[in-house]
């Protein structure tokens, strides 16, 4: 897995960068080519020296090398992997507020390849709420976090914050690099938030639907190497590089996914798709004044039903099923009924799942039968989890 991959190795300033060398070594010796940044602070700790015997690559420690103008696009837009050990709280902090300074935290900008950060630091730095938050920002962007131990530290003391074992870093870069790019050349239709049903100009029918779980699987499939579109009802950052189409009803996500279902390979319904919408929204302003009015419903197309019957060989479909009662029997029925591959099935009234959340807890089910429970985790993991369900029925492709 690791011969033959280019890895930046980050090492930042403090009393673990002495482990880098060894994360260095083990890297090397697997046959990765590293090319290992250094930060000034981390040549407080060790020489640079020290990691030129052992890493293949020539080690960097400034953006100021005349002899490679502009070396962080370089190191960052060449790797397949960026490892950050340590990762001290500066560095982690100025990569969750989008800060360059140096070689290592532009290197960190300017890359597009998956990120793996190993913190360490004293105990009460760690639990800082200011260190855990931008954790959790960098978790949340897909940036692969190696917990610290808990252990001895620094100056005697013992808590949570030392660096994890180089055999855990590097096994964890392995497993990063294997899921790395499993949807090259993968095109993925992501449909993403509530839809709008206008009543009038300034009334709407709609739903609770953030948009989050749609825009993980985005962002995942993304970082998985997949092409993907994202058809949303909701305005979220984004990743660049996804295509991203602005829709409002539920009849303009069926226009959007119809002009671009026929060359994906797969298709995540996560939008919830409103069932029924006003017959005839009113042009202007319902007042008050003119009494209770009547709004006639009428039901909106079932995109998800259409997909199925225009469904192409090999084409992978799945749906959601948000429910609030007999979860499992209900999912199972529109898996069914809808002639789908997947669906994730959402209890969106269990705590911390559905709906605004950012951790969601499902249960795949397969056309096939299987299925498999997800605890309440992370809306990105959900993704993560579901994908690797699709890529084992994605059909085997050439390479
Ligand atoms: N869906 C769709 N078009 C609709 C309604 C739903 O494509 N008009 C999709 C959703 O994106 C989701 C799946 O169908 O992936 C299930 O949606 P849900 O509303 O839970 O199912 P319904 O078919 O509406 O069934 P019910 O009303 O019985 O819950």
């Amino acid at each position: 897995m690791l011969a033959g991959r280019r890895i930046v190795l980050g090492v930042s300033g403090g009393i673990a960068a002495y482990k880098a060398v060894e994360v260095c070594r083990r890297l090397v010796d697997a046959g990765a080519f590293v090319s290992p940044v250094m930060t000034k602070d981390a040549e407080r700790f060790i020489g640079k020296v020290t990691l030129s015997a052992l890493a293949s690559e020539k080690v960097r420690t400034s953006m100021w090398d005349e002899a490679e103008p502009i070396p962080h696009t370089k190191l960052g837009q060449g790797a397949d992997v960026v490892v950050v050990a340590p990762a001290t709280a500066r560095v982690l902090g100025a990569y969750a507020a989008g800060l360059s300074y140096d070689l290592l935290t532009s290197t960190l900008l300017a890359t597009r390849a998956p990120v793996v950060v190993c913190p360490a630091m004293h105990t009460e730095m760690w639990e800082h709420p200011a260190v855990q938050e931008n954790i959790a920002t960098l978790r949340r962007r897909g940036v692969h976090v190696v917990d610290p131990e808990v252990g001895r530290l620094a100056g005697g003391d013992e808590g949570a914050g030392r660096l994890a074992d180089p055999a855990v870093i590097v096994a964890a870069v392995e497993r990063v690099l294997a899921t790395g790019h499993d949807f090259a050349g993968v095109r993925v239709l992501v449909t993403a938030g509530g839809t709008r049903e206008p009543i009038d100009p300034v009334r709407f029918i709609g739903n609770r639907s953030s948009g989050k779980q749609g825009y993980a699987f985005a962002e995942v499939a993304h970082q998985r190497g997949a092409h993907v579109t994202l058809i949303t009802t909701v305005d979220r950052a984004v990743t660049a590089g996804i295509a991203v189409e602005r829709v409002e009803t539920a009849a303009d996500m069926e226009a959007a996914v119809a002009r671009h279902s026929n060359e994906a390979d797969v298709i995540v319904m996560a939008a919830a798709v409103a069932d029924f919408r006003p017959k005839a929204a009113a042009d202007v302003k319902i007042k008050k004044g003119e009494g209770v009015p009547e709004v006639v419903l009428e039901p909106t197309p079932d995109i998800l039903a259409g997909l199925a019957e225009r469904k192409r060989h090999g084409q992978v479909l799945v749906g959601f099923a948000a429910e609030t009662v007999d979860v499992r029997a209900n999912a199972a029925d529109k898996l069914a009924r809808k002639r789908l591959d997947l669906i994730v099935a959402n209890d969106v009234s269990a705590p911390g799942a559905g709906f605004e959340h950012d951790t969601n807890s499902v249960v795949v089910l397969a056309a096939d039968g299987t299925e498999q429970n997800v605890p309440l985790t992370d809306k990105r993991q959900v993704a993560s989890v579901v994908l690797d369900a699709v890529a084992a029925r994605l059909p085997r492709r050439p390479g």
